[in-house]
This record gives structure tokens, C-alpha cells and sequence, in this order.
């Protein structure tokens, strides 16, 4: 960067800058950045110059008003290339706003009645498994839920009457994000990069195995995979079994990792506070007493939704959204240029008591009322911002309010394990096991 209106930020090591602190705790490097240099700091990680945004004005700016000028950062693509191919989170320009348009329809209102019926019937078999009055490794136990609810939402199938444990895969597809593994390329053979490959080997398998039974049978089970088949089928568009696969895989595991760390971190946080517990209770179990929840109960949770909504803010599972500039630009009296990359981080904004008081504490009443009306648009923004936001921000809010106040209805839940140790790179995940006493009502 040119030394003029460049942003301040810290000068690092000479030619590896700031890599080693950023890639061993992303999420405090973000923080010291930000407390020291303020809403706009420079950097450099791998030979990248880096740019972190930390001011909700400037975030709406850049991040919504002048996406024209922006794309994915290459080394963000490389990264997820593997798994998400060249699916709607990864792709850009044209194909990208084809493939956004003909994958909305999969959260339409109609669809996402039939959804909460999905959600409703894996909840309520996980439930009946657990042994009452055990403890229970709450973040676990919930990957397992919500991929067993996606993987039916999108392929159609029950993995375990299907014969398949693809948890572990996940795991290990999602291991090769944390900060330590990016810097080991895929091709060096060291046991994580092994397991990567094989795991990824067993979910294309699967997905392939259900493309071509979705040929042989017709597109008629109303799984999200035989809603692409049949847009597919309907567009002058011939979408290829890799391209299917790549829409498909990027559905299931888009928002896979995001939403089992939201469940675990509300359970978490309700657990450490059985007076709110009890009192989320009490709403939950007044509206979920009519039998099969529908849409309308949904919609009338407050404090079940509010609960959600503090747990994205205190611990957002995605704490930083990324950004390429693909042009010069201005922000904040600043001068950045072509190439660097942009850093919006949730982590930061999210906590700065600029617009919340108290910010590390969890507090349910900072939604719905006046202080909520006067915080910046951009002070809240956990599934991003401007075209490209979260496709499947409604669905998520949808399952993780339902099966919250179903698991409150149904359970008590106490606190096992101390500390919540968080990770952070692309997703926040818990470092620790996190155990919850479970008690059925
Ligand atoms: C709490 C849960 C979730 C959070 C916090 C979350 C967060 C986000 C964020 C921040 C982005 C924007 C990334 C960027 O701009 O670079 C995004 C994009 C995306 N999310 Fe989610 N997500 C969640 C759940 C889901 C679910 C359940 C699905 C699918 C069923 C999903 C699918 C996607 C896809 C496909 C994109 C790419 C959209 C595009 O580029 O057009 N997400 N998500």
C-alpha cells in the first residue's frame, strides 16, 4: 500500500507481517486490532494485505453499497474449491446470479412449512434417545441432529436408515478450515489431508449414488435435490452431475456447521442461567402445546427468537465475512487499494459497547425495544450483508427457534462443563467438549 491515508494497524514480523499471530487466534488478533487502531487497520497475512472494517457505518458501506466493487478472495476460493466446487457460496458474476435465482425458491414460505414437519420428527426421535438424567456432549449430539434433519431436506433420505454415518466426515471436511491446517496445502500427505480426501470421497459417493437414483426414478420426492433436477430440467441450462452435486453439497454443508454451533452456544448459555431457562420454558411450552407446530407458532416465539438472536451476537458462528477489492477504494478517509482483501468481523462489531452495554454478557432484553431501534443497521449482521447474504438466513432462524423451544419444552438442561472455549476462523466453533446435564420433563 502506498503510504498515503494508508490505515493505521500493527507492522508485524519483516516479510511474514502478521501471519503467525493471526493464523494461531484469529479472534483475538481481530480484537487487539480494533482496540488499538480503530474502526479501520491494515495488515499483512501470507504476503496478503488485509483490511479490517470494523465500524457498522463503514461495514454498510463497503460490504452492501459497493459490492460492484468487490468479489471472493481467491485464496478463500482455493480453500473451499474442494468441497464446495463451484456451488452458489463460491461461485461469482453471471453464473452465480443464475444460480441464486433458480435456488431462492428452495426457502419460499410453502417450503419452509413442510421443513419445520422434518425438523419436528428428528427432534422428537433424538429426544426420546437421550437418557434422562445423563450428561450429554451437547455439540455433538446436535451435528448429529441437524445433519440427519439437512441431509433428508436435501437428499431425500434418512442417514440412518440409509445405512450412513457421514458425522465423522464432516468433521473432518470442516477440520481442514482451522487456522492451523490452511497453511498445509492438499496435496502434502499428512494424516488430516489423508482423512480429508477419503471423507470427501464418501459424502460425493453418496450425493452421486442419489443424483443418478433421482435419473432412473423421476423428480417427484420434494427433496431439494429433485427441486434443483427438475429447475435444472426446466431452464435451457444443463446442469451437470458435478454442478448438481456442487448445489447440493454446498446446501448441505453451508450452514451445517453454523447452525449446530448456534444451538450449542444458546443450550450453553441458557443452561448457565436456569432463571431465563425457565422463563424461555414457559413461552415455549404455551405455544407448542397445540401438537404439530406449524409456521404461525414459529413466528409467535419473542423470547425463543430473541434468545436466538443474542446468541448470534455474543458468539457468532460466522465471526468475519470476506471480501476481495477489485478496485481502489475509499473508506473512512482511507485509501485501499485494488487486490487487498476486506474484513467485515462480526466478532468485533458484535461486541463493541459503542452499541451494546455490557457486550461479553447475554442478555435477552437488548432485542425488541428502543435500544435495538437506535443501533445501527450493520451494528447486527451475523448471516451478512448486501446480494450476497445468507440464502438460507430463514431457514436457519426457523430450526434453530423450533428446535430450541422444543428441546426447553421437553428438557431441563444444566450446566457440566465450565468454560466455553471458543475457535474461530470461518465458522466459531466450541474448543471444548461441552457437556449439559439433561433432565425429561
Ligand atoms: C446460523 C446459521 C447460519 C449463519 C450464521 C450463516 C451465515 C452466513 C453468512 C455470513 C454468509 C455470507 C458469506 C459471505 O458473504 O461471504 C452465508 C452465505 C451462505 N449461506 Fe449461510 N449461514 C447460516 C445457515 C445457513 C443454512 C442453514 C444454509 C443452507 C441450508 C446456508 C447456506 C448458505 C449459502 C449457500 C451461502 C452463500 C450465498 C451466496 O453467496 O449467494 N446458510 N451464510
Amino acid at each position: 500500500m502506498s503510504s498515503e491515508n494508508v490505515p493505521p494497524g500493527p507492522s508485524g514480523l519483516p516479510l511474514l507481517g502478521s501471519t503467525h499471530k493471526y493464523f494461531s487466534s484469529p479472534l483475538s488478533f481481530y480484537e487487539d486490532c480494533a482496540d488499538e487502531y480503530g474502526d479501520v487497520v491494515s495488515f499483512t497475512v501470507g504476503g496478503n494485505e488485509m483490511v479490517l472494517v470494523s465500524d457498522p457505518e463503514l461495514v454498510e458501506t463497503v460490504l452492501v453499497r459497493r459490492e460492484d466493487k468487490l468479489g471472493k478472495p481467491d485464496f478463500f476460493q482455493d480453500l473451499l474449491e474442494g468441497v464446495f466446487g463451484r456451488g452458489l457460496l463460491t461461485n461469482e458474476g453471471e453464473d452465480w446470479q443464475t444460480q441464486r435465482q433458480m435456488l431462492q425458491p428452495l426457502f419460499f414460505r410453502e417450503r419452509m412449512a413442510e421443513y419445520i414437519g422434518i425438523i419436528t420428527e428428528y427432534a422428537d426421535d433424538h429426544i426420546r434417545r437421550w437418557d434422562d438424567g445423563s450428561a450429554h456432549e451437547i455439540h455433538g449430539e446436535l451435528g448429529s441432529l441437524t445433519l440427519r434433519i439437512i441431509t433428508d431436506i436435501v437428499l431425500g433420505i434418512d442417514l440412518e436408515e440409509h445405512g450412513v454415518d457421514l458425522r465423522g466426515d464432516i468433521e473432518n471436511l470442516y477440520d481442514r478450515y482451522l487456522p492451523q491446517n490452511q497453511l498445509v496445502p492438499e496435496w502434502v500427505p499428512t494424516r488430516d489431508n489423508r482423512e480429508y480426501k477419503s471423507s470427501l470421497s464418501r459424502l460425493n459417493e453418496l450425493v452421486y449414488e442419489r443424483i443418478e437414483t433421482h435419473r432412473e426414478r423421476g423428480t417427484d420426492d420434494n427433496s431439494m435435490l429433485s427441486m434443483v433436477m427438475d429447475a435444472g430440467a426446466k431452464s435451457d441450462r444443463d446442469l451437470s452431475d458435478k454442478q448438481i452435486r456442487d448445489e447440493v453439497v454446498t446446501m448441505i454443508l453451508g450452514g451445517h456447521e453454523t447452525t449446530t454451533a448456534l444451538l450449542t452456544f444458546g443450550l450453553y448459555a441458557l443452561a448457565d442461567r436456569p432463571e431465563l431457562q425457565d422463563s424461555v420454558r414457559d413461552e415455549a411450552e404455551s405455544i407448542l402445546s397445540g401438537g404439530q407446530p406449524t409456521l404461525e407458532d414459529v413466528s409467535a416465539f419473542d423470547k425463543v427468537e430473541r434468545a436466538v438472536k443474542e446468541t448470534m451476537r455474543l458468539y457468532p458462528p460466522s465471526p468475519v465475512v470476506l471480501r476481495s477489492l477489485r478496485d481502489d477504494l475509499r473508506v473512512g478517509g482511507y485509501q485501499l487499494p485494488e487486490g487487498a482483501t476486506a474484513m467485515f468481523p462480526q466478532w468485533v462489531v458484535h461486541h463493541d459497547d459503542r452499541f451494546y452495554d455490557d457486550p461479553w454478557e447475554f442478555d435477552i432484553d437488548r432485542w425488541g425495544g428502543e435500544a435495538e431501534e437506535d443501533r445501527p443497521r450493520y451494528a447486527y449482521f451475523p448471516f451478512g450483508g448486501g446480494s450476497r447474504r445468507c440464502i438460507g438466513h430463514s431457514f436457519a432462524k426457523v430450526e434453530a427457534k423450533l428446535l430450541l423451544a422444543t428441546f426447553l419444552d421437553r428438557c431441563e438442561f444444566t450446566l457440566e462443563t465450565d468454560d466455553l472455549d471458543l475457535q474461530g476462523s470461518m465458522t466459531l466453533q466450541p474448543a471444548n467438549d461441552v457437556y449439559l446435564g439433561i433432565e425429561k420433563r
